[in-house]
């Protein structure tokens, strides 16, 4: 990480992309911070243009960015010779080994003071599983087999992260009365007792060295239910890349939909955070994406570089990222909205009122 101010690489994409990734851009903008912007190229548009879909000045620039802003991409759906989803690339050339997706749903309207809200992260890795592509067929292709692949090293690394960031939620909070900081391991260790039990054991192992947060641990199909019917139980869901997948769509329902998803990816070196949602053909060009996902990304992006910045702007940082914070919770609750969410907004208006929210607040 560079001194301030902070480089920026912004990877608009195709479609809505190039609309709700300048949303974000503008916020960020907003508060202040010393942060400088550089904008590269990626995806469908860019392979048709120039026969490549992640060019390697793209690649170069987002490996001395500090953090990267992904908006989307367009894949055809007929596979074209050459072509590579470049956000897939992007993941593995940066190692971006940890995958995060915050939930939140809509502040309570119970008057019940003691209603929760949900407010959970599901931290996924992101490099191995059943994801490490080592499929084949026997038999003349009767028979089809994928490996699994857990390591110590990788189960360690993401136990780490989800530990870590379930203390810095904690921390967040700020309040006496706030619940504890808890990680559930999630696995299904009674069954796959090797893969499983080594991500198990690992996480469990990772845990000791964090007595201040809570440790428990969860079969998946019971979390999946779980999720399904209690979310607020959870904090930080740790758990390996399928299950991690799965879950983090479940999750995902109690957070307003597609609109409002983001996603991080980290790494030791590099970091990315994008929305969840794709390209958008069906809305692209009329203005009207939502762009709460991409703006929560702008926060995630913050609370990432204050974790490396100098103590002396660190707090700043983290404290933009809680005012973008709120601002997206006040919009989702108090609009304007865009239509998936019901309203008539077009995106400059609801990105006009985060920004007016988060510098008045
Ligand atoms: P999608 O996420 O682009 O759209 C699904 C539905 O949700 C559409 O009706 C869309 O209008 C709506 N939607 C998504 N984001 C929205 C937003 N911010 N505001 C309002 N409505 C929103 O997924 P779909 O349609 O399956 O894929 C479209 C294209 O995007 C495809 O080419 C696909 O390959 C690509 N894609 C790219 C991703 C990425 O870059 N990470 C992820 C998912 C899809
Ligand atoms: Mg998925």
């Amino acid at each position: 990480m560079s001194a301030p101010p902070f480089t920026i690489l912004v990877i608009p994409g195709d479609g809505i992309g190039r609309e709700v990734i300048p949303a974000a851009v503008a916020v960020l903008q907003a508060t202040g911070l010393p942060l400088r912007f550089a904008e590269a190229d990626a995806g469908w548009e860019c392979f048709q243009r120039s026969g490549e879909a992640l060019p390697p000045e793209t690649l170069a620039a987002a490996r001395t960015a500090d953090a990267v802003l992904f908006g989307a991409v367009a894949s055809p759906s007929h596979p074209v010779a050459g072509y590579r989803s470049p956000i897939v690339r992007l993941r593995r050339e940066l190692d971006l080994y940890a995958n995060i997706r915050p939930v939140f749903d809509d502040p309570p309207h119970a008057d019940d003071p003691r209603a929760r809200r949900v407010d959970l992260v599901v931290v996924r890795e992101n490099t191995e599983d059943l994801y490490a592509g080592r499929e084949r067929v026997e038999d003349g292709g009767a028979t089809a087999i994928a490996e699994r692949v857990i390591t110590r090293r990788a189960s360690e690394r993401i136990a780490r992260v989800a530990f870590e960031l379930a203390r810095a939620r904690r921390a967040a909070r700020n309040t006496n009365d706030a619940p504890p900081a808890k990680v559930t391991i999630v696995h299904k260790a009674n069954v796959l007792r090797e893969t499983c039990g080594l991500f198990r054991a690992v996480a469990l192992e990772v845990a000791q060295a964090y007595p201040d947060v809570q440790t428990d641990e969860m079969l998946v199909d019971t979390c999946a239910l779980q999720l399904a019917t209690r979310p607020e139980r959870f904090d930080v869901i740790v758990t390996t890349n399928l299950f991690g997948d799965i879950l983090s769509d479940v999750a995902c329902a109690w957070g307003g939909g597609l609109g409002l998803a983001s996603s991080a990816n980290l790494g030791e070196q590099h970091a990315l955070f994008e929305p969840v949602h794709g390209a958008a053909p069906d809305i692209a060009g009329k203005g009207i994406a939502n762009p709460l996902a991409a703006i929560g990304c702008a926060a995630l992006l913050l609370d990432h570089l204050a974790r490396r910045a100098p103590p002396d702007i660190a707090p700043a940082i983290h404290a933009w990222s809680a005012r973008i914070q709120h601002a997206i919770r006040h919009v989702r609750a108090a609009g304007p909205h865009t239509p998936d969410l019901g309203g008539n907004a077009v995106t400059s208006e609801v990105t006009d009122a985060v920004i007016a929210h988060m510098l008045t607040s």
